[in-house]
């Protein structure tokens, strides 16, 4: 008996714009248990943020298009509306950003509208919404939560309205927690002490986790799965200790060396030549053959399919560097 959580199949989405169809996420798959946590890296524009919009059905339906499946906990969270999709965004699935300017408003004050989540998902009067975002404010590690409780969000520092930020993204009881690089915009000594915090409170909580970053230092931290995306697919999926390790993708291969020679833990992925596909003009075959040094004929002509291999490990490529 599996404890999945979460499982996505054939995720598509595309954007239609002025220029023409974005086929921005192509075939993902995504399978994640309870109290697990995906890390997903790649470079900019290869449909991260896209991917965790489509989960959380943030997506524009009049110029985006989405299709696949999509089951959270059993439930078809693609054909959901009305309240039943209320209950499900910011409720079972929540999402942290990168700014907490986006997810708080400015002119309610933190404690109220920590309550108000609590109250839209849970029932509660207000008197216990307000003890329990005490709580989520304490859980989180910021000092003075009475106080705290009353702050408006521009009365406190980067780094607390961070942790408050995921107080708000708790405040549902979510089972699947989205995380779209929430700590690039923090110095190096709080990044470290949300990470460990995020990590911390997933297990308690048995939270499932999809952390987006380009950090592979913030991703070997966090993750117990890893997926590297590249042009809208995932290339590459496994346990994260075995992919950073010994990645057998050439991409996942050239993102640990350029994080390796880079030096600096936190420094933007930037060191494979060339450049990243335009997802409205994608080449025919594999997306990364362009830019890779094991490309032949055969990848230029078709895309390689994501194949399991005996150990678990996904891998899209014709030329999978052998396991040591
Ligand atoms: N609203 C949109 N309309 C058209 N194209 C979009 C839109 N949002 C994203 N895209 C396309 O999807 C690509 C991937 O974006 P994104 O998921 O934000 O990348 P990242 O991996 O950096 O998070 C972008 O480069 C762009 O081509
Ligand atoms: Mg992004």
């Amino acid at each position: 008996m599996t404890d999945r959580i979460l499982n996505v199949r054939d995720l598509e989405v595309r954007f239609f714009t002025e220029e023409g169809s974005v086929a921005a996420v192509n075939k993902v798959d995504i399978q994640l248990d309870r109290g697990e946590v995906l890390g997903l890296i790649g470079e900019s524009g290869s449909g991260k943020s896209v991917t965790l919009r489509a989960l959380l059905r943030l997506l524009p339906a009049h110029s985006s298009s989405v299709s696949g499946t999509i089951e959270l906990d059993g439930k078809d969270v693609l054909k959901l509306s009305g309240a039943e999709l209320r209950k499900y965004r910011g409720g079972e699935t929540s999402m942290i950003f990168q700014e907490p300017a986006t997810a708080f408003d400015p002119v309610y004050t933190v404690g109220f509208q920590i309550s108000e989540a609590i109250r839209n998902h849970l029932s509660a009067s207000r008197s216990e919404a307000r003890a329990q975002a005490l709580k989520l404010l304490k859980l989180v590690g910021i000092p003075s939560p009475e106080a705290r409780l009353d702050n408006f969000p521009h009365e406190m520092s980067g780094g607390m309205c961070q942790r408050a930020m995921i107080a708000l993204a708790l405040a549902s009881s979510p089972k699947l927690l989205l995380a779209d690089e929430p700590t690039t915009a923090l110095d190096a000594t709080v990044q470290i002490q949300v990470i460990l915090l995020l990590r911390q409170l997933q297990r308690d909580l048995r939270m499932a986790v999809i952390f987006v970053t380009h950090d592979i230092g913030v991703a070997t931290e966090i993750s117990d799965q890893v997926a590297v995306m590249y042009g809208g697919r995932i290339v590459e999926n496994g346990k994260a200790r075995d992919v950073l390790k010994s990645p057998r993708h050439p991409y996942t291969e050239g993102l640990l060396s350029s994080t390796v020679h880079g030096a600096r833990k936190g420094e933007k992925i930037d060191a494979i030549p060339g450049m990243p596909p335009n997802l409205a003009d994608l080449p025919h075959g594999c997306a990364f053959a362009p830019r890779c040094r094991y490309a032949t004929d055969a990848c230029r002509e078709g895309v390689p399919p994501l194949e399991t291999g005996s150990d678990g490990r996904r891998v899209a490529c014709f030329h999978a560097i052998e396991a040591a």
